[in-house]
């Protein structure tokens, strides 16, 4: 059912070349029933929020039954909600809501691994050696004598081994399954026609029930070169992939997607895709975008460019440069529950929020689309000192908790209140403990202060749907300090940022420019502090 009566979004038209979409972890956003989990309940209740903070669009983190081995990205059922998290009903209401107050909904689809739970894996593990069943995963026999050495050295991107071996129906130790990611997420064979035909109609399934498109888990994953070689030296098993690599960014990948384009393309409420690619360089990135495949990709580049005006300048240019050249719209990223919280990042304390503040500014001035990470707009820090007993991330237990992993950037949303769980769950408990110095960082205490964060994103948000220039389009470089980038967008629009410490001059043909929106205080005519931007009017 595409959202095209009465309440629905408005009319269609490559909206996602321009569009702002608002990630929900579900999990960490809001409980509804008091289990101290976020769920679909929660989101409904809050998106009040969502829409007045200026979005287009939500992008939902996985929420399908899962066992919950990495945050849902385990997936056992891929037509359903799982009960922590809701019922199909529940996502019906929210989906509906959303397209009331004019949001589109994407969902996160997970194509390359199923959950060991999935019914198919179970059955894989209950068949025979060759069985059809193991077909649809990737099932090889060991090395040596016994075959007890895994097929090859394939590490998962988790720490360890990407192999596990199996014992056979009759008890005696059999073979190994491929997984990239954790046990648990066992890799699906994507030369095999019945999960090629799977997924086809899993995309169907929820575009009939009105989604507006998918964001696809490590859409350089899927194909895997057959003759399953060693990894040679040199090449990383976590990625981005080089030129060949056995197991990422593999070209037979894209026939995938353009399958899946055919599919997107014969609805009129025009879903998209985006896709999560790390690959090594901006041009093999643009691959997956070109016209008969996804529509979008995220453009990592840019998020994990350091805060460093050469570096920034760099990854803003090869992203154009390269998507341009297929036709497609940059999308640009600072955050998502897989990497440390930009605050964090960009130094900590009130420089890495200086920083930050000037990065949203910069982000939303690009041409294309962006996405925003629940709580990005509230400045949320990275929390680095959970409890060892708290952290859920695999990668913190694979790796013995030499990497702390990513529960640090899921730590659920203060809303209001003076204590954890600051009325993020009625019952008074959240999954991951909140600091309690996030007393002044709610959303009560942000919002009628109209120096927060949240009140810069607002009116960023609300000047990008007002400013013609923002959005899709194209930008030009005005000469700037060596800290200072600068550039302009048509009509009337210019935005600079001093990346530097110091305070710098602004570019003489924009001195004299009204200022719309600062990230912070400016100080004299003509000039522009550290760890700023500005968007100027330009005649
Ligand atoms: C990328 C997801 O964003 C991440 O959270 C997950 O662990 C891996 N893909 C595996 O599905």
């Amino acid at each position: 059912m595409p959202p095209a009566e009465a309440n629905s979004p408005s009319p269609a038209s490559q909206w996602w070349r321009s569009a702002v979409i608002y990630q929900i972890y579900v999990r960490s956003f809001a409980d509804a029933d008091g289990d101290g989990v976020g769920d679909l309940a929660g989101v409904r209740a809050r998106l009040s929020y969502v829409a007045d903070l200026g979005v287009d669009a939500i992008w939902f983190n996985p929420f399908y039954p899962s066992p919950q081995a990495d945050g849902g990205y385990d997936v056992a059922n891929y037509r359903d909600v799982d009960p922590r998290f809701g019922t199909l009903a529940d996502f019906d209401a929210v989906l509906a809501a959303a397209h009331a107050r004019g949001l589109r909904v994407i969902i996160d689809l997970v194509p390359n691994h199923t959950s060991s739970d999935h019914p198919w894996f179970r059955s894989a593990l209950a068949a025979a050696p060759g069985s059809r069943e193991r077909a649809r995963y990737l099932f090889r026999d060991g090395l040596g004598p016994d075959g007890a050495e895994p097929p090859n050295n394939w590490r998962s991107t988790f720490g360890g081994r990407a192999w596990t071996r199996v014992t056979e129906a009759n008890g005696a130790p059999g073979q190994w399954y491929l997984h990239l990611f954790a046990p648990e997420q066992p890799d699906l064979d994507w030369m095999n026609g019945e999960v090629r035909a799977e997924f086809e109609s899993i995309l169907r399934f929820w575009l009939d029930r009105g989604v507006d498109g998918f964001r696809i888990d490590v859409a350089h994953g899927l194909s895997k070169d057959p003759q399953m070689p060693d990894l040679a030296g040199g090449l990383r098993a976590e990625g981005p992939a080089g030129e060949g690599h056995p197991h990422w960014d593999q070209d037979e990948v894209h026939d995938v997607y353009r399958s899946w384009r055919r599919i997107t393309d014969a609805y009129a409420h025009d879903p998209t895709f985006v896709g999560e690619v790390w690959v090594d360089s901006p041009v093999r990135l643009a691959r997956y975008v070109r016209p008969d495949e996804l529509h979008t990709a995220f453009n990592f580049g840019f998020l994990l460019a350091p805060w460093d005006a050469k570096g920034l300048r760099a990854a803003i240019d090869e992203s154009i440069e390269s998507l341009s050249a297929v036709g497609a719209p940059t999308t640009w990223v600072l955050s998502n529950h897989d990497v440390t919280r930009e605050v964090t990042r960009y130094g900590g304390g009130p420089l890495g929020i200086r920083r930050a503040r000037a990065a949203a500014l910069l982000m939303l001035a690009l041409p294309g689309g962006a996405y925003v990470y629940q709580g990005e707009e509230l400045g949320l820090p990275e929390v680095l000192d959970l409890p060892d007993e708290a952290r859920q991330d695999p990668t913190f237990f694979r790796t013995g908790g030499a990497e702390l992993g990513r529960d640090g950037c899921r730590v659920p949303l203060p809303w209001s209140g003076d204590a954890p769980p600051f009325d993020f769950s009625p019952a008074g408990r959240s999954w991951l403990p909140i600091p309690p110095e996030w007393a002044s960082l709610t959303v009560a205490c942000q919002e009628p202060d109209s120096t927060s964060m949240l009140s810069l994103y607002r009116q960023a948000l609300r000047q990008r749907h007002e400013l013609a220039a923002l959005g899709d389009g194209t930008m030009t470089w005005v000469p700037s300090e060596a800290d200072v980038l600068a550039f302009t967008r048509t009509p009337g629009f210019a935005c600079v940022v001093n990346v530097g410490n110091e305070v710098a001059p602004l570019p003489p043909s924009l001195a004299a420019a009204p200022v719309l929106l600062a990230s912070g205080p400016l100080g004299s005519a003509g000039e522009i502090p550290g760890a700023t931007a500005v968007w100027l009017a330009v005649g």
